[in-house]
């Protein structure tokens, strides 16, 4: 059996509380002989800063580039909010994206049978909810040039962010959204907004142009980026793969994630493009939540997005689909029992800890694979 090479990296807040999960899991799918994992700690974000000043070390994103992926946490948090801009908690995990060229972010939303009443939304627009959102990450607004704020003199300052792309940016993205669509429902909805921004414009005509020269048998839809997003509220399940820029995706997912029941419910997976000769990608696994610092150290956090996060890790990285389908099926199991943490718990019920979430997953997934 292949032994991979996994970097962990938990971060700060409750990045490490739901990280010792994915390592719990990790060590008894070794021990049980299921998959052989090598992995190493490394630190990120605001914990980084506190031990080199930086938000990653050098050594770590050496680490990173040789790892075959990475296991993300999540960082920030208010005790970092005074430190310098380029070196705040949030800038390594930009680093790590930019720097690897993971340029593909797969956010699915999926509402397990159990939380159809855990959603802010009524259970018939969720229940039966997957959707594929798949968000450009290492472009647009995030990283465009300039990035300033400049003092006029007068008493006013003045912010510049750039939004910008190029085609290949929008083409590999399209392509990447396509794909998943033909294993999935067969349909892409693009969104942008083009009647305001030129990155609009130019996404809308590549992504068509995509369709038309390689995807004639996927069917295209494309929404402007604000009634999309009242869409993905009012009927949800008018989609199959949404593929939008770095900030609209952002903003989607966490609006997508309550239609699963809770932030801690949704994983997402940031890959780089496939090398021609080792057919091998660079990969990223991190849930979309951040540190949840008004929840860190209570052992409250919901450690399914980490944890379906790492089961992205088994289906994309090292061909293991078949495993990560047994950890969602021990999930569904789970949370059908009642066992639930409080994020998505029921009205008057006592919510599971952190730990007896990610142990009784464990649990069902030993039944699952005995
Ligand atoms: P957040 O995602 O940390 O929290 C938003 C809300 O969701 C909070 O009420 C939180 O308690 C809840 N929540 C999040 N994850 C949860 C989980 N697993 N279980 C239960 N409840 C959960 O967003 P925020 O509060 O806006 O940001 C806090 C910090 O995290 C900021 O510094 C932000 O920059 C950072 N952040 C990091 C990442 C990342 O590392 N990938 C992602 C988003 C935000
Ligand atoms: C996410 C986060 C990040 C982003 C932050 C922490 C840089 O919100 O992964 O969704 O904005 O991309
Ligand atoms: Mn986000």
């Amino acid at each position: 059996m292949a032994t991979h090479k996994l970097l962990l990296l938990p971060g700060d807040g409750i990045g490490p509380e739901v990280m010792a999960e994915v390592k719990r899991l990790i060590g008894w799918l070794n021990a049980k002989g299921l998959a052989s994992f090598e992995t190493e700690d490394g630190l990120v974000g605001g914990a980084a800063y506190d031990a080199h000043g930086a938000s990653i070390s050098e050594a770590d994103m050496t680490k990173a580039k040789a790892a075959d992926a990475i296991i993300f946490g999540a960082v920030g948090g208010p005790k970092w909010d005074g430190v310098p801009y380029d070196v705040r908690p949030e800038a390594g995990l930009l680093r790590l994206r930019k720097d690897l060229g993971l340029f593909a972010n797969l956010r699915p939303a999926v509402c397990y049978p159990a939380l159809a009443d855990a959603s802010s939304l009524k259970r018939e627009i969720v229940e039966g909810l997957d959707i594929m959102i798949v968000r450009e990450l290492t472009g647009g607004v995030y990283f465009g040039e300039p990035k300033t704020i400049t003092d006029l003199g007068n008493g006013q300052k003045r912010a510049i962010d750039t939004q910008v792309y190029d085609t290949y940016e929008i083409e590999r993205i399209a392509r990447v959204a396509f794909d998943l669509a033909r294993k999935r429902r067969n349909k892409v909805t693009s969104m942008e907004k083009r009647n305001v921004m030129k990155s609009g414009v130019l996404w809308n005509e590549v992504v068509t142009s995509v369709h038309v020269r390689e995807y004639k048998d996927v069917t295209l839809e494309h929404q402007l980026a604000d009634s999309g997003g009242m869409n993905l509220v009012k009927y949800p399940k008018m989609f199959d793969v949404i593929v939008t820029d770095n900030l609209f995706g952002d903003m989607l997912s966490d609006i997508a994630a309550m239609l699963t029941g809770s932030l801690g419910m949704l994983p997402s997976a940031s890959l780089g493009e496939v090398d021609a000769k080792t057919h091998k990608r660079r990969a990223l696994y991190e849930p979309v939540h951040g540190s949840a610092p008004d929840i860190a150290g209570k052992g409250l956090a919901n450690p399914i997005a980490m944890l379906t996060s790492f089961g992205m890790a088994l289906r994309y990285s090292f061909d293991l689909g078949a495993l990560a389908d047994k950890l969602d099926a021990a999930i569904a199991a789970v949370l059908a029992s009642g066992l639930r943490t409080a994020d998505i718990k029921a009205e008057g019920s006592t919510p599971a800890s952190t730990t007896q979430m990610g142990e009784a997953i464990i649990k069902e997934l030993e039944k699952l694979t005995a």
